[in-house]
């Protein structure tokens, strides 16, 4: 693996990799001093064209936790307001010695031509790109599924290496999301069925293509499907023109389709968790009754983003599926931060 630009892109195997390194990564976690030297001297640059809470501060933790030097560019207060493109914005990291850039950018596809291009020698990944991809969305989430559902501790006897089974309900706006169109993927890649619920007007052109079904009506699936797992998605305001765009009458006509609420949350099978990628629209998507709840695990999808992060950076730039964590050599916590 040379870059993670899709979900698509990963094998079963190496997803489980991923999965499996992350495990190791977060165990280094819990230790008194979490620094390891895997990374010394090498360079992540945190390349983001758009805005990000969660994303970017995972990456720049788990770059600073494997000891990388890291630079982080935002393009606002940056050239790019005064009209340099990407290429050369690139090029300029590419002259600070990036290892790998992690981008996030407005537009689908920019990560894949900065991959394509040589205007950096280092990896790409793809930090999310407009409506299309957000890879390590995807493996935090199937990372967080797994260790909620599968194996010891689990509903599911399996061998605690995929998520064969699982059924997994995705809410909202499907639509706009990227956290989505990875999530498809992946899942299927790991063998879990995946339901897409949301209002027609936020269901994709062509989603008959994609591996997974689709419902209109968010009761039936809870009640009929008893999803292990329901993911609900962020409605994208900011993708659309107003509140509600066209795309749905109102916001209380929203909620009370597609919203996760206290009714819904009791009707769901007792083991099933909650998912959300964040930032939430409390009232909107999902209830602060539902968000707040202990079947709620959107806190430690966070915690979990830190050690999936890890585990790619890792995996990509320390040169393969060795043990990351079975001979860490954990450096000073005075290390510069
Ligand atoms: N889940 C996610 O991508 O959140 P941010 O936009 O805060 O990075």
């Amino acid at each position: 693996m040379k870059h993670l630009l899709s979900a698509g892109d990963l094998t079963r195997d190496e997803a489980v990799l991923i999965l499996d390194t992350a495990g190791q990564m977060a165990a280094t976690q819990a230790r008194e001093i979490k620094k390891l030297p895997t990374l010394r001297g090498r360079t992540v640059v945190n390349l983001f064209f758009e805005d990000s809470t969660r994303t970017r501060i995972s990456f720049e933790t788990a770059a600073k936790r494997l000891s990388a030097d890291v630079i982080n560019f935002s393009a606002k207060g940056s050239s790019v307001s005064k009209g340099e493109s990407l290429k050369d914005t690139a090029l300029t990291l590419q002259a600070m010695g990036a290892d790998a850039v992690v981008i996030r950018h407005q537009a689908s596809g920019a990560p894949q031509t900065l991959a394509a291009s040589g205007w950096t020698h280092g990896a790409v990944v793809n930090a999310g790109d407009g409506t299309h991809q957000h890879p390590t969305q995807a493996l935090l989430d199937a990372y967080t599924l797994r260790r909620h559902l599968v194996g010891a501790g689990g509903t599911r006897d399996t061998t605690g290496r995929d998520l064969d089974g699982l059924h997994v309900a995705i809410v909202g706006d499907v639509l706009h999301s990227r956290v989505a169109r990875s999530n498809v993927q992946l899942l299927h890649t790991l063998g879990a069925q995946v339901t897409l619920v949301a209002p027609p007007t936020l269901v994709p052109v062509g989603v008959e293509a994609w591996p997974c079904d689709v419902s209109y009506r968010l009761d039936d699936v809870i009640a009929d499907g008893k999803p292990d797992a329901v993911m609900m998605l962020r409605v994208q305001r900011e993708r659309m023109s107003s509140a509600g765009g066209g795309f749905f009458p109102s916001p209380l006509e929203y909620t009370r389709g597609y919203g996760l609420d206290a009714r819904r949350l009791e009707a769901l099978p007792e083991h099933a968790i909650v998912l959300h990628p964040g930032p939430m629209n409390r009232g909107l998507e999902i209830s602060a009754d539902a968000a707040d709840s202990p079947r709620a695990v959107i806190v430690e999808q966070v915690a979990n983003g830190v050690a999936v992060r890890m585990a790619v950076l890792y995996l990509l730039l320390a040169g393969g599926p060795t043990t990351p964590a079975a001979t860490p050599q954990p450096t000073s916590n005075r290390s510069a931060e």
